[in-house]
């Protein structure tokens, strides 16, 4: 038992959704808790008091009495390659992507620039707590494959894709059918399933997909039983009309996916604002994600996203940043941007709402929830240590919390990269904030 070791500190984590067992029975919170790990994996959580005389003697024992540990958050929809435009001013979607975003996908032929932006990529993810995404990459190959290089290093459990894409866009970033099916079959045998990665199918959105590439995609999801389908859906107003004049016999946004056999278990979209009944309902039936992207829906002025809706028809809903149209790498921030957007609809977003979403809703939404997104014994260690006194005004305010709920919600509304003290990947530490609380390492 030597290689156990333990983290003291409030601990909390959800275990179901509030939707269906309300908000107090979706969580476990321990004031003064103990995670114990084994390895990679999470051998005991409890109350310290009642854990430690049951442990070995000399167990080590890592005491962080300012501190929360939550589980690692799960970022269910983010761009690797546009790391370097966050911050593109003045566009909605369709010129956005024309001005800013194609320009720097560009540069991802080059494999040394694209191993360059994944290690920092990276690096900003888990110096804000986020342990597992699902990641585009470009049009591409070799922006996947030094993705997953860069993931394997840190063994972090990462899901990526490269993007289909053979119309609408510039000669310089399409490729066709034909390789983009070749392409992504070769990365699926490859890397999928290798240590903790995962392959995700990505063709960018319907207009920038042929209906032939459209088809290959579908043919490949029916030909891997566990690889993921990954794209946009619905985000837009002036992209939804313009999916409706591309597939004029398409009932609907959705259904140009549907048509083509892309709804799945596994499917993730990112999105869908702008939904109709049957999209809700095909969604659910077909038991596909919606990946909720607050900060970027506001930065690129695409709406606001009914939460309330996909919850009525039971569809699955994780949290994404959507970097480089989102706008903060952290999932603290993005909980901050999903309360005001649910605050515009009238609604409240409760702060254990908000901490599934960001752990494991997503984790379910990616269907990964038998290995992350808790913190259950013989889960995957990958956890989170937030820093109470991380800031003057976290520390401040903090003091005068009545309790989890409470300290939660100061940390989504006011936290950020600050607040996490450190990262934990599969039981090994990733990220230790330095002491001057102004940059990172690993
Ligand atoms: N729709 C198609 N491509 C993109 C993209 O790169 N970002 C966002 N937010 N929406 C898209
Ligand atoms: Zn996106």
């Amino acid at each position: 038992m030597s290689h156990l070791k333990a983290w003291r500190a409030a601990i909390v984590h959800c275990i179901a959704d509030p939707k269906d067992v309300g908000i107090d029975a979706a969580y476990e919170y321990y004031q003064d808790g103990l995670l114990v790990v084994e390895g990679d994996t999470i051998y005991a959580l409890g109350d310290a008091a009642t854990l430690i005389p049951t442990l070995p003697k000399d167990l080590p024992i890592e005491h962080h009495p300012h501190a929360v540990i939550t589980p690692g958050f799960v970022d269910t929809h983010i761009h690797y390659p546009q790391t370097d435009m966050i911050g593109s001013y003045g566009e909605q979607l369709l010129t956005w992507l024309n001005t800013y975003t194609f320009p720097e996908e560009k540069k991802f032929s080059d494999k040394a620039h694209a191993r360059d932006v994944a290690d920092r990529f990276l690096k900003e993810l888990l110096r804000n707590g986020t342990t597992t995404a699902l990641v585009f990459g470009t049009v591409h190959k070799v922006s996947v494959e030094a993705f997953f290089e860069a993931s394997e290093v840190h063994n972090l459990r990462m899901i990526c894709g490269k993007v289909m894409m053979d119309r609408n866009a510039p000669d310089y970033l399409t490729d066709t059918a034909d390789t983009s099916y070749q392409e992504s079959k070769e990365l699926i045998d490859t890397w999928h399933n290798k240590g903790r990665l995962h392959y995700a199918i990505t063709p960018r959105f319907a207009p920038t997909s042929s209906e032939q590439q459209l088809q290959l995609a579908g043919k490949l999801l029916s030909e891997y039983h566990d690889v993921y389908m990954h794209t946009h859906l619905s985000e837009n107003k002036d992209e939804c009309v313009w999916v409706q004049a591309l597939f004029p016999t398409s009932n609907n946004y959705l259904d140009v996916y549907d048509q083509h056999k892309l709804l799945s278990e596994r499917s993730v979209f990112a999105h869908g604002i702008h939904l109709c009944d049957d999209e809700y309902h095909r969604l659910h039936e077909t038991g596909s994600a919606i990946a909720f992207c607050p900060s970027s829906n506001l930065f690129i002025g695409s709406g606001l996203f009914n939460l309330q809706k996909a919850e009525d028809h039971q569809v699955n809903v994780g949290m994404g940043t959507d970097i480089g149209a989102g706008t903060s790498f952290s999932m603290l921030q993005t909980m901050s941007d999903a309360y005001k957007v649910i605050q515009l609809q009238n609604q409240n977003l409760n702060p254990i709402k908000s901490l599934y979403l960001a752990t494991l809703g997503g984790a379910k939404a990616l269907r990964l929830d038998d290995k992350i997104g808790n913190l259950a014994v013989g889960s995957e260690a990958d956890f989170v240590i937030l820093d109470k006194k991380a800031t003057p005004l976290l520390t401040s305010r903090l003091a005068l919390s009545k309790g989890i709920e409470e300290t939660l919600f100061v940390f989504m509304t006011i936290g950020d990269d600050r607040a996490i003290k450190a990262t934990y990947s599969a039981g090994q530490c990733v990220h230790q904030r330095s002491s001057d609380n102004s940059s990172a390492q690993i």
